[in-house]
């Protein structure tokens, strides 16, 4: 048995666990992944300022992100094909984030219908919206957000063209998956995956099937799919999303001062800096070295937040420290969920938690709102 100490535990035990096409779309950035790779590199070259005898007593993670409690400053990143990982993945990471009190996001393309999800949990999850070309789609999934009392909508702006991600297509992944005698090898061989899979229905586009015109089943589903994602979203698409809404709107897939600054414009309640997790613009900056130039440009106009390549508390310290108010984990989670279900979510959580408050202490913090650059060396 492995003994998990760190994220890249639940890394390797999700490699053994999880079928290679669903383990490898996690752990894909595109093309070369420069990008991908930079995200975590990056962090590792901060360095933090070692402070001794200061009082590191009674400690506090708890801050808030777009006005909403949290127990620590990380929420769940929106990802797609979630209960692939693992069966009703995003029902259990949801219900994982719940117990911690930090936010969970639903992808659109999760597995798990807004609906399931919601029923499953007691407190509103967040929702991110990808904006296709059928928009009477688009306006039924923004309602539907709001009947499933999602308390923030999540609008992705950097996925208006897929990027390609050598893996996926050498795996042959598809949207949805496709059942060859090699992606069923793939899955014989990981047999607990397999249970659970047996165990439950949800195994399509949960937010789709049944809900767009002309996708009843998985094979026009497949078509949609490829067809959809909206080449043309523009900014002025910003402000009648945000009046049908009507609540907190997070914009996310910033990595540029200038779209920082169009995004302070429309009245956003906060800017996620992501490059997508290195999954779309290979050659990007990682997020972390975007961040500092965007708090610069926008300064306390609208509340940022930061994802991409956080493998530790200590990359939430830095990030924090950088100029956001809050982060997200996306592959972490996943990993987690990978290895052991809703326990493993949870546990990915843990390890964050206690780096963040050790690393803390240890930079002579006790308040987690007290980061600063006054941390960095
Ligand atoms: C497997 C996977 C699927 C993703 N799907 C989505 C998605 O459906 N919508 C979205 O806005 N971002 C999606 N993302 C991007 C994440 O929300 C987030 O930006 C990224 O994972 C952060 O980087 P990290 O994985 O290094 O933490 C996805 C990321 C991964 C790894």
């Amino acid at each position: 048995m492995t003994t998990i100490v760190e994220i890249n535990d639940l890394k390797e035990l999700a490699r053994r666990r999880v079928p290679k096409m669903f383990f490898d779309y996690a752990n894909s950035g595109a093309w070369t992944e420069s990008t991908y790779r930079a995200n975590e590199a990056d962090f590792a070259k901060i360095k933090l300022r070692q402070r001794v005898l200061v009082d590191m007593t009674d400690r506090s993670l708890e801050t808030t992100m777009i006005g909403q409690k949290v127990a620590m400053p990380v929420a769940l990143a929106p990802t797609g094909l979630t209960g692939m990982q693992h069966a009703d993945g995003e029902i259990l990471a949801a219900q994982a984030a719940e117990e911690f009190g930090v936010p969970f996001t639903l992808s659109t393309m999760s597995i798990c219908s807004l609906e399931d999800v919601a029923a499953a949990t007691s407190k509103p999850i967040w929702f991110q919206l990808y904006v296709m070309r059928d928009r009477d789609f688009v306006l039924n999934l923004i309602d539907r957000a709001k009947a499933a009392s999602c308390s923030a909508l999540v609008l992705t702006l950097d996925l208006q063209i897929l990027g390609q991600r050598h893996k996926d297509v050498r795996n042959g992944l598809s949207a949805p998956p496709r059942f060859t005698p090699k992606h069923i090898y793939q899955m014989a061989t990981r047999p607990r995956w397999c249970l659970g899979m047996l165990g439950t229905k949800r195994r399509t586009f949960g937010n789709i099937v049944g809900h767009a015109k002309g996708v009843g089943d998985l094979s026009s589903l497949s078509s949609w799919t490829n067809e959809q994602f909206d080449p043309r979203l523009s900014w002025k698409d910003v402000t009648w999303i945000k009046e049908r809404w009507g609540g907190k709107l997070i914009l996310k897939g910033i990595l540029d001062k200038e779209d920082a600054l169009r995004a302070v414009d429309t009245g956003a309640d906060a800017i996620i800096v992501s490059n997508h997790g290195g999954r779309q613009l290979d050659g990007a900056p990682s997020s972390i070295t975007a961040l500092p130039g965007i708090a610069d440009a926008v300064g306390d106009k609208i509340e940022l937040h930061l994802d991409g390549g956080i493998r530790s508390g200590q990359d939430v310290l830095k990030a924090l420290c950088l100029g956001a108010k809050g982060t997200y984990i996306g592959r972490p989670f996943l990993y987690g969920l990978g290895a052991f279900g809703k326990q493993g979510v949870t546990m990915a959580l843990e390890i964050i938690r206690k780096e963040l408050d050790i690393t803390m202490a240890l930079c002579g913090k006790r308040n987690i709102e007290d980061a600063g650059p006054d941390l960095l060396y």
